[in-house]
């Protein structure tokens, strides 16, 4: 699903901010990214959501090898990843439920499938009443939950979520983990960057550590041979959550 070989990145003509970094998430995987301020985490991310390019290395993301893969393939690519942005990213001008709605209409899908699966997985937030609110008047750990939701909404091969219950409560942040752990139970394959090791401790999914740069022990997270499994994409419908959630 994503193989990173040697791979190095700077800013510019800076430092390098991550180097030698080699690791393989295997299709349906489920890891946590820790590591303190300043190790590194967004940046790998950017890397793995297309945002920045390596400066050595090589990766592979569902089963393309990146530097042979020519740019007019890559949104293709990054439409099968669903990413939850440290700072969120929402659309200020559009409503809570049209942010939302956003990339499934980028997808084509039917407005009657849109105003559906929009409406279920928002109320699933607690975020009925907002459907309409535009960001700007949110808190902000309603607008991180926006964010989740657009992230998850086409049911991605891929979740990187940065940080993604830096700014919600002990209990929303249970949820919205049990939420990944489910849409990993249906094949989604999840990357978690956090600080919150009390999150960390209660998954017990293994955890890659950035130190400076540098991923602790990098060798363990060679889990065998890339694969280009494809696990088809589908919407995600309120179906699919346990009732227990
Ligand atoms: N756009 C940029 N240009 C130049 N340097 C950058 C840029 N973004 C990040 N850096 C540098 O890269 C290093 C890693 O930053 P990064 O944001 O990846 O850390 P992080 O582990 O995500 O930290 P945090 O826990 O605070 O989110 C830092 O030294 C930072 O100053
Ligand atoms: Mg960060």
């Amino acid at each position: 699903m994503v193989r990173f070989e040697n791979v190095g990145l700077r800013y510019g003509t800076g430092p390098e901010v991550l180097r030698d970094i080699s690791f393989e998430l295997a299709p349906g995987s489920f890891h946590f990214l820790t590591g303190p301020t300043g190790a590194g985490k967004s940046s790998l991310l950017k890397l793995l959501y297309l945002a920045e390019r390596p400066s050595r290395g090589l990766i592979t993301l569902l089963g393309h090898p990146l530097s042979k893969t020519p740019r007019k393939a890559l949104p293709a690519i990054r439409r099968e990843i669903g990413v939850v942005f440290q700072d969120f990213r929402l659309m200020n001008h559009l409503t809570v439920f049209d942010n939302v709605a956003l990339p499934l209409r980028l997808a084509g899908q039917d407005e009657a499938h849109v105003q559906e699966s929009v409406t279920e997985l928002l109320s699933w937030v607690g975020l009925k009443a907002k459907l309409d609110e535009r960001p700007l008047r949110l808190s902000g750990g309603q607008k991180q939950l926006v964010a989740i939701a657009r992230a998850v909404v086409t049911r991605p091969k891929l979740i990187i979520a940065d940080e993604p219950t830096g700014n919600i409560d002990r209990e929303m942040s249970l949820r919205i983990m049990r939420l990944f752990i489910e849409l990993n139970k249906l094949g989604t394959t999840c990357l978690v960057a956090t600080h919150d090791m009390v999150l960390v401790d209660r998954l017990q999914k293994p955890v890659m550590e950035l130190y400076e740069g540098k991923l602790a022990d990098s060798g363990w997270w060679m889990e065998g041979a890339a694969s280009n499994a494809v696990i088809p994409a589908q919407p995600l419908m309120p179906d699919d959550l346990s009732p227990d959630f």
